[in-house]
C-alpha cells in the first residue's frame, strides 16, 4: 500500500514584523555618512541591536566604539537608535565631534518627558531594563531624581513616600501586558502619579506583540529572528511563550535546531524591529527544507510610519562632501 502523505506543514508569518522606522532611519543615517563623508566613520555603541546590520556596516567602513571618548577629536560620530544621556553630548561637545544624533524620534519623546517632568519636581518612575543602553540615556536626563522600576516587586517595595509627585515613563520596547501589571501597581501607591498622554511604548513594539500574540495561539512553535540583546525581540518571545506556545529567539538560521520542529505542524515567525529581512527569508528557506511549504501571512496591523533623515543628510551633498 501506498506510504500515507507527510503531514502538511504551515508557516503563520506575522505582519507586521522586522524593521521600524526608528530602525530604518538608523541605518539610513549610516550608510547616508559614510557615502557623504567616507570611512571611517565612528558609531557611539551598536546603532541598532543586530549583530548581522552592524557587521554589514563595519564591512562599509563604519567603526563602532563603546564610549565617545574612543573617537579622535573632531571626528564625525553617530549616537545609535536608542539615545544617549545628556552627559554623553556634553562630552561629545567638549570633544568638539561633528555629532550625527540617530537617536529614535519616539526615544527622544520619552526624554522630552522626562525633563519636562523633572523641571516640574516629580520623581519619575521609570519603567524597564536598567542595563538598557536606552534606559541609561534616559535615566541620564534627570539622574537625582529617577528610580527605575524592573518588576511588579520594585513597583510594591520602592522606597517613595506615596504623597511624592511622581510620574511614568517606560523604555519604548516593553511588553505591554507586563508593563501593564507594573503600571497598575505604581498607580495603586502613587496617587499623584502622571501619565503621559500617550503611551511611551512604541508603536512598532505593540504591533509587532499583537502579531506575533495572534500567531502563538494557532502555532506548536514561533520563531523570533533577532539579536540576543534586542530587547524588543525577547519580549516578543516572551509574548508568543505567554500566548502560550513555545517560542525561540533565532539570531539567524544556523540557529535553528531542527529537533524544535519535531511534531510540529504550524510553526509561527516573526522578527524584532531590528532584524533585516533576508534574514527571515534564509530561515524560510530552511524551514521549507523540513516540510514547511505552505506560508501563510497573519496582519495584525499595518504600519504607515516613516521619519525622515537629519537634515544635512537629506540635502544634496555640498562641493566637497
Ligand atoms: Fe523607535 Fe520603537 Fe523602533 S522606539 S527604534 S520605533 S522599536
Amino acid at each position: 500500500c501506498p506510504a500515507p502523505n507527510p503531514p502538511v506543514r504551515t508557516v503563520l508569518l506575522a505582519e507586521p514584523r522586522g524593521f521600524c522606522a526608528g530602525v530604518r532611519r538608523a541605518i539610513a543615517i549610516v550608510e547616508q555618512a559614510l557615502e557623504r563623508y567616507g570611512p571611517p566613520v565612528y558609531v557611539r555603541k551598536e546603532i541598532v541591536h543586530n549583530h548581522h546590520v552592524v557587521a554589514d556596516l563595519r564591512s562599509r567602513g563604519a567603526v563602532f566604539v563603546d564610549s565617545e571618548d574612543e573617537v579622535p577629536e573632531g571626528a564625525l560620530c553617530i549616537f545609535s537608535a536608542h539615545g544617549v544621556a545628556p552627559a554623553v553630548r556634553d562630552n561629545a561637545a567638549r570633544r568638539s565631534l561633528d555629532v550625527i544624533d540617530a537617536t529614535c524620534p519616539l526615544v527622544a519623546k520619552v526624554h522630552q518627558e522626562a525633563r519636562r517632568f523633572a523641571r516640574d519636581g516629580r520623581t519619575l518612575l521609570l519603567v524597564g531594563h536598567s542595563s538598557h543602553e536606552e534606559v541609561e540615556g534616559t535615566y541620564g536626563e534627570a539622574p537625582d531624581r529617577t528610580v527605575i522600576v524592573e518588576t511588579v516587586q520594585d513597583a510594591r517595595s520602592i522606597e517613595i513616600d506615596a504623597a511624592t509627585p511622581t510620574a511614568l515613563l517606560t523604555q519604548t520596547t516593553l511588553s505591554l501586558d507586563e508593563t501593564r501589571e507594573i503600571t497598575d501597581a505604581l498607580r495603586d501607591r502613587f496617587p499623584y502619579l502622571a501619565i503621559p498622554p500617550t503611551s511611551d511604548i512604541c508603536y512598532a513594539s505593540e504591533n509587532r506583540q499583537q502579531a506575533v500574540k495572534a500567531i502563538a495561539r494557532r502555532a506548536d512553535l514561533v520563531l523570533v529572528v533577532g539579536s540576543a540583546n534586542s530587547s524588543n525581540s525577547i519580549r516578543m518571545v516572551e509574548v508568543a511563550q505567554a500566548a502560550g506556545a513555545r517560542a525561540h529567539l533565532v539570531p539567524d538560521a544556523d540557529h535553528l535546531t531542527a529537533a524544535w520542529l519535531d511534531g510540529v505542524t504550524t510553526v509561527g515567525v516573526s522578527a524584532g524591529a531590528s532584524a533585516p529581512e533576508n534574514l527571515v527569508d534564509d530561515l524560510l528557506a530552511v524551514l521549507a527544507g523540513h516540510g514547511f511549504a505552505d506560508i501563510r501571512v497573519e496582519r495584525a496591523a499595518t504600519e504607515n510610519v516613516e521619519f525622515t533623515l537629519p537634515a544635512r543628510l537629506n540635502a544634496p551633498a555640498a562641493e566637497g562632501e
